[in-house]
């Protein structure tokens, strides 16, 4: 009996942990998320050059010409981007850059990429 309640509150322990581990936004699933829709614009060229020819990405190219070299043209190097400006973008699109529809990348996934991309921040 002692042994199945000693079993049973170490249980309890674990799945309390983990789902405590599983709560709010993961810049680690953001990256696996980012990477799959958005480094085929935002990549740097050189590490996906293989596929596209090792040509500027469409994303990384634009950001390069928009800020002239004063912000990195990589979104994975930026320090300033804030939360809102990020939703605003992905959902409604900026000249060159499509929307995404929830169906595609959901709310929460958007967190994650969110908490990914400003993880050098302070928040
Ligand atoms: C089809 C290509 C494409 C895809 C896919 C794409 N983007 Fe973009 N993105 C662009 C282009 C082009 C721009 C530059 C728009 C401009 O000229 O201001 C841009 C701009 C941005 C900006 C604005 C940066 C700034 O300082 O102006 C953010 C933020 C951004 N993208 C985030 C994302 C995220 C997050 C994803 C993935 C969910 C994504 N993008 C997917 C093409 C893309």
């Amino acid at each position: 009996m002692k042994q199945t309640i000693f079993l049973l509150s170490f249980l309890l322990v674990a799945v309390s942990t983990s789902a405590l581990g599983q709560s709010g936004p993961s810049a680690e699933n953001g990256k696996v998320v980012f990477d799959k829709w958005c480094t085929p614009c935002h990549g740097s060229a050189v590490t996906v050059g293989g596929l596209l020819g090792g040509g500027p990405l469409p994303g990384t190219a634009a950001l390069g010409v928009k800020y002239k070299g004063e912000l990195p043209p990589l979104l994975e190097e930026r320090a300033d981007l804030a939360p809102a400006f990020i939703t605003t973008v992905v959902r409604g699109g900026l000249f060159g850059m499509p929307i995404t529809r929830k169906t595609e990348i959901s709310d929460a996934e958007l967190e994650d990429i969110i908490a990914y991309l400003t993880r050098s921040q302070e928040r």
